[in-house]
C-alpha cells in the first residue's frame, strides 16, 4: 500500500493523539522579502525545506526556524509567529531572530566552515573558530528557549533538523526530560577518523545523545555514527539494536532515505507545458537543442566544476556532439559571505567562458551557466524537456533533485547521471551511476545520456519512478512518525497493541 498524504495524517492523529509537535530547522520554509516597498514571499533552495513542509502540512504543528528576510518581522506577529503557507495555512511557522554576529558566527562560521566540510569527503578543509563555536553553542541555547516557549507545560515531540542543531537535543532534555526528541542529521556523517579532529567532538556527540531517535539516510552513516562515539565517549553500545547509552539516556540510531512527494512533483508546472518549454528555450536561446541539465546550490560539494570539465571531455572523445545539444546549469546562489563558495563562483564563470570559447562556434554554446534562483515550476517544466540530468555530487547525504527529476518524469523518458557518492545512488541504482572524480567515466556518462536509446530509458525510469513513488516522503514521514511516537509513554506499542489501525505499518516499522 502505497504511503499518501491521507494515510500520513491518519498515522499522525493515531499516533500523536494531542501530543504538540515542534520542528526545528535553521533554514525557514517561507522567507519574506522587500522588493521596493513590497513584500515578496519566497521558497528557498533546500532540499530539507522541500521534504519537511509536505510532512508539516499533513501532521500540523509548529516550525521553529531562523527569520532570516528582510521583510519576515513585518510579516509575522511580536512573538515571530506567522500561519503558512500564507496562501493556505496548515501549521505554524515561529522565527527566532539572531543578530548579525550569532549568524556570522554558528551559520556562517561553525555550521557551514566547519561541520559541513567535516562532513563531506569534498576536500575543502574544515575551520574551527573559537569564537564561532561560542556562537553556535549560544544560538542553540536560544532555539531551545524559543521551543520551550512554544511548548509550554505540555508533552511534546520535537524533532531537530540537521548540523545546525548538534547541542539543542541535550538543552532540552536537561530542561525537560520528558519531551520525545529526535534529530534528523540530512548530511553524512564521516569516518571516525576524520571527526575526531574536530576540537569539540565530544561536546558535539554529548548533545546528539540527547536524542531518543537520531536518524540518518543510509545505514553507512549511522554505522560511522556509532563508530565515532565508541571511539570518543564514555559510553554503552547496543551494536545489535544499534542503540547508545549514555548519562541515563539511551539514543536509538536508525536510517532513514528522505525523499519527495512525487504526486505533487507530477501536478507542478504549467498547464500548457509544451508552450512553457517553448517560452524557457526561447529566452535562454536554448533552441530545439537536446538538453542536459544541473540543478544546484552553487556549493563545492556539488562537483558542479568536475561536471563542466566533462562537457569539454565529452567534445574531445566525441566530437559528433559539437553543436547538437546544450548543458544548461542552474545554480543557486549559496552561503555567499564564504570565500569558498564565493570563489566557487568566480571559478565556474571562468569554467564556462574557457569551455564555450574552446568548443562554441557559429552561435552554438556547449554550456549555459544561469548563476540564480528558479522556482520549483521552471525547474519542473526544464526536468521535462531535458534528456538527461546530471548530478556528480563529490558526497552528499541524498541529493533530492535526483528525485525530483524522475518524479517529473512522467513521460518514463530521460536518463538520470548520478554520482555514486550520494545517499541516492543507494536507491536509484537504475541511474548511469558515475564516480565523478573519474573525468573519462563522466564523459562517458554524459554520452550515454545523449544516446541511449528510447526502450532502454523507458525500463530504467520505469523502475526508478517505482522506487521513488513507494519510498516517497510520507513513507519517511509516516515510519519516522510511528518510531518516535514509542518513546512516548503512553503510546508504547507493547502497550496500546489497539492503536495500530494500520497492520502493514506495524510491519514497516519493525523491518
Ligand atoms: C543542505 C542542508 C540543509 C540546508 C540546505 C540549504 O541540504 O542539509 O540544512 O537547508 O543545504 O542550505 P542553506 O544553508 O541555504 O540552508
Amino acid at each position: 500500500m502505497t504511503w499518501t498524504r491521507e494515510r500520513l495524517e491518519a498515522v499522525a492523529r493515531a499516533r500523536l493523539d494531542g501530543v504538540r509537535l515542534v520542528v526545528v530547522a535553521n533554514r525557514e520554509p517561507f522567507i519574506h522579502i522587500y522588493e521596493g516597498d513590497e513584500i515578496r514571499c519566497l521558497r528557498p533552495a533546500s532540499g530539507l525545506t522541500t521534504a519537511i513542509d509536505p510532512l508539516m502540512r499533513a501532521c500540523g504543528g509548529v516550525w521553529v526556524g531562523h527569520g532570516s528576510g528582510s521583510a519576515d518581522r513585518d510579516a509575522a506577529d511580536e512573538r515571530g509567529r506567522l500561519a503558512v503557507p500564507p496562501e493556505d495555512p496548515e501549521y505554524t511557522l515561529r522565527r527566532v531572530w539572531l543578530t548579525p554576529e550569532e549568524e556570522r558566527g554558528y551559520y556562517y562560521g561553525f555550521a557551514n566552515e566547519a561541520l559541513w566540510p567535516l562532513c563531506h569527503n569534498a576536500f575543502t578543509r574544515p575551520q574551527f573558530r573559537a569564537q564561532d563555536w561560542d556562537y553556535y553553542r549560544q544560538v542553540n541555547r536560544k532555539f531551545a528557549a524559543a521551543v520551550l516557549d512554544e511548548i509550554g507545560e505540555e508533552p511534546a515531540i520535537v524533532f531537530v533538523q540537521d548540523y545546525h542543531f548538534a547541542l539543542l537535543p541535550r538543552m532540552l532534555k536537561d530542561r525537560r526530560p520528558d519531551l520525545v526528541v529526535a534529530q534528523f542529521w540530512h548530511i553524512p556523517w564521516p569516518s571516525r577518523d576524520q571527526f575526531a579532529v574536530c576540537p569539540w567532538q565530544d561536546e558535539l556527540l554529548d548533545g546528539l545523545l540527547g536524542n531518543d531517535l537520531l536518524s540518518f539516510h543510509i545505514p553507512h552513516h549511522c554505522n560511522n555514527f556509532l563508530e565515532t562515539v565508541d571511539r570518543a565517549l564514555e559510553s554503552k553500545i547496543n551494536r545489535e539494536h544499534a542503540a547508545v547509552t549514555r548519562r541515563g539516556q539511551t539514543t536509538v540510531v536508525r536510517p532513514h532515505p528522505i525523499s519527495v512527494d512525487p504526486d505533487l512533483i507530477a501536478r507542478l508546472g504549467p498547464v500548457d507545458g509544451l508552450r512553457e518549454e517553448r517560452r524557457l528555450r526561447g529566452r535562454l536561446r536554448l533552441g530545439d537543442l537536446p538538453l542536459l541539465i544541473g540543478v544546484d546550490r552553487v556549493d563545492y560539494i556539488k562537483g558542479i566544476p568536475e561536471r563542466l570539465r566533462a562537457v569539454d571531455r565529452l567534445l574531445e572523445l566525441h566530437p559528433e556532439h559539437k553543436g547538437k545539444f546544450a548543458f544548461l546549469q542552474i545554480g543557486a546562489p549559496s552561503r555567499e559571505q564564504i570565500g569558498s563558495y564565493r570563489q566557487l563562483g568566480h571559478e565556474l564563470d571562468c569554467l564556462v567562458e574557457e569551455i564555450n570559447n574552446r568548443h562554441g562556434g557559429n552561435g552554438w554554446s556547449p554550456i549555459v551557466w544561469l548563476h540564480e534562483h528558479y522556482n520549483a515550476e521552471q525547474l519542473c517544466t526544464l526536468y521535462r524537456a531535458a534528456a538527461g540530468c546530471v548530478v556528480s555530487s563529490l558526497h552528499d547525504g541524498m541529493n533530492l533533485v535526483a528525485k525530483e527529476f524522475v518524479a517529473s518524469r512522467t513521460d518514463q523518458r530521460g536518463v538520470l547521471v548520478l554520482s555514486q557518492f550520494t545517499g541516492a545512488a543507494s536507491e536509484l541504482t537504475d541511474a548511469v551511476l558515475v564516480n565523478p572524480h573519474d573525468l573519462d567515466e563522466l564523459a562517458e556518462g554524459l554520452h550515454q545520456a545523449l544516446t541511449m536509446p528510447e526502450p532502454e530509458q523507458e525500463w530504467r525510469m520505469r523502475r526508478m519512478r517505482q522506487q521513488v513513488a513507494d519510498y516517497n516522503i510520507y513513507r519517511w514521514g509516516g515510519l519516522l512518525l510511528t518510531e518516535v511516537a514509542r518513546f512516548l509513554p503512553a503510546h508504547s506499542i507493547c502497550c496500546q497493541p489497539q492503536r495500530h489501525s494500520d497492520p502493514e505499518l506495524l510491519l514497516e516499522a519493525h523491518g
